[in-house]
């Protein structure tokens, strides 16, 4: 059964971030299975780092459609990501020196909690403004899918 189920509670109401966030909450899941399974650390690290590159590329896109929509509270939401960047970060390479030292289930315990409670307590918020903005948000959205590649294959492993 997988740690995190996406809900429509979830949604923030524009489809390019709702995918966004299950590709997060897949790779958390991923990384439950992979540590549960005892997998080896190569794996585990594999996915944590599947994790941080989605989480840079799905934060970048987010504050894109921020700007775009002129979202009043977009410098808070910024030092929210860095401080979510940064301890994803640590978690890494924490574990890269000493893969013994991470204890999975607070790690998966902290994850499960930093994903559920920045999209409920803090995405949730610019929801209504980039509703009030459709256009110009989805102007911004094909912006920026044109620049950037799409990562979805780090679901996929290999
Ligand atoms: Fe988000």
């Amino acid at each position: 059964m997988p740690l995190i189920h996406w809900t429509p509670d979830f949604s923030v109401g524009v489809n390019s971030l709702d995918t966004d966030h299950k590709v997060l909450i897949s790779l958390i899941n991923q990384l439950d299975d992979a540590i549960r399974a005892g997998e080896p650390s190569a794996t585990i690290s594999k996915v944590l780092d599947a994790l941080l590159d989605y989480t840079d590329y799905h934060f970048a896109r987010e504050e894109q459609l921020m700007r775009a929509c002129g979202y009043p509270e977009i410098d808070a939401h910024l030092r929210t990501h860095h401080t979510l960047r940064a301890q994803v970060h640590d978690i890494r390479e924490r574990y890269r020196r000493n893969a013994e030292s991470m204890h999975g289930r607070e790690v998966l315990a902290f994850l499960k909690n930093w994903l559920t409670a920045h999209i409920v307590g803090r995405d949730k918020l610019y929801s209504p403004f980039m509703q009030g903005a459709a256009q110009k948000v989805q102007e911004a959205d094909r912006a920026f899918g044109a620049i950037s590649e799409a990562p979805l294959s780090v679901a996929a492993g290999g």
